[in-house]
């Protein structure tokens, strides 16, 4: 596995795998690698002939006082985790490599990033949209691979190549959990041992939505009082939002029908985690 610093750097050896004939297979993180960025580098490694990972703490798409600058730093596990699944090449820029002094420029999907994550954290998703931009500019990847535990992000990533003609397939993986069904996150060490184990109410609660469905419910304020009911009975969660919506336009439904996407965002103390599930009705 090749580390590259250099964007410029990484951007020439994209190009000559391309000439060569190579197919680029791209995921971008943010490091502080769990078993979720391991799936998609794994996916990436089964459909692609070369695998390339970035990993850059991106500042744009943290908001004031956010957790920018806690956020898990650990570059030489980061490495090694990568190498061992099978990376390539490993790009990892500074932050004056990607936004030097003088930097205005910015990518904004509209609609899509008003609701749900986008409607707490307002900035958010200019700055995820601006960043894997740059990326993709970058790396130039035939495939890239989101998860579905940022189910918003990937739809939001998905229309910008569409609308921009990026020409990159999007590719998304199921969400990692824990055994005990906690959705993998680089946030969940901020947790204390007794908030660990009421995050698990976010799973909980989804768990017995999709069983309400599964039992024929499919009025969508029924689904979101159940979950509401869940989380508030966990003495440190403050829920965020929960919203029951089209998994394609993110509008919210009354009624559930055809792919639907039941997501939530909570707070668990001061960690904020989010989870969804999808259901095809
Ligand atoms: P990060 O949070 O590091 O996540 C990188 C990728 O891993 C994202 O596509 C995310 O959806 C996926 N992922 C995270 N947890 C997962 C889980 N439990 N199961 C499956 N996939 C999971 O998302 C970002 O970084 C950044 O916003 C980024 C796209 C890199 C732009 O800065």
């Amino acid at each position: 596995m090749r580390i590259v610093e250099s964007p410029h750097d990484m951007q020439r050896i994209c190009e000559s795998l391309r000439l060569a004939k190579e197919t680029i297979g791209f995921v971008p993180t943010m490091g502080a690698f769990h078993d979720g960025h391991v799936s998609l580098i794994r996916a990436a490694r089964e459909s692609c002939s070369q695998v390339v990972v970035s990993l850059f703490v991106n500042p744009t798409q943290f908001g004031p006082g956010e957790d920018l600058t806690k956020y898990p730093r650990m570059s030489e596990q980061d490495a090694s985790l990568a190498e061992k699944a099978g990376v390539d090449f490993l790009f990892a820029p500074t932050e004056e490599m990607m936004y030097p002094k003088g930097y205005v420029t910015f990518v904004e999907v509209e609609r899509l990033t008003k609701v749900l994550c986008g409607a707490s954290r307002p900035t958010h998703f200019r700055g995820v949209t601006t960043v894997v931009a740059k990326l993709f500019n970058i790396v130039k990847p035939h495939k890239a691979f989101f998860g579905q535990k940022d189910a918003q992000q990937t739809l939001v990533i998905r229309k910008m190549v569409e609308d921009l003609n990026m020409g990159i397939e999007i590719v998304e993986m199921p969400i990692v959990r824990e055994p005990d069904g906690l959705a993998m996150s680089s946030r969940n060490r901020y947790l204390s041992l007794e908030e660990r184990k009421e995050a698990l109410v976010l799973y909980r609660s989804l768990t017995e939505a999709q069983r309400l469905i599964d039992n024929g419910e499919r009025d969508a304020r029924r689904i979101i009082e159940s979950i509401e009911r869940t989380i508030r009975a966990a003495p440190h969660a403050q829920l965020d939002y929960v919203e029951v919506v089209d998994a394609w336009t993110l509008e919210q439904l009354r009624e559930l029908k055809g792919e639907c996407l039941i997501a939530l965002a909570v707070r668990i103390g001061t960690t904020r985690l989010i989870d969804n599930t999808k259901v095809n009705v």
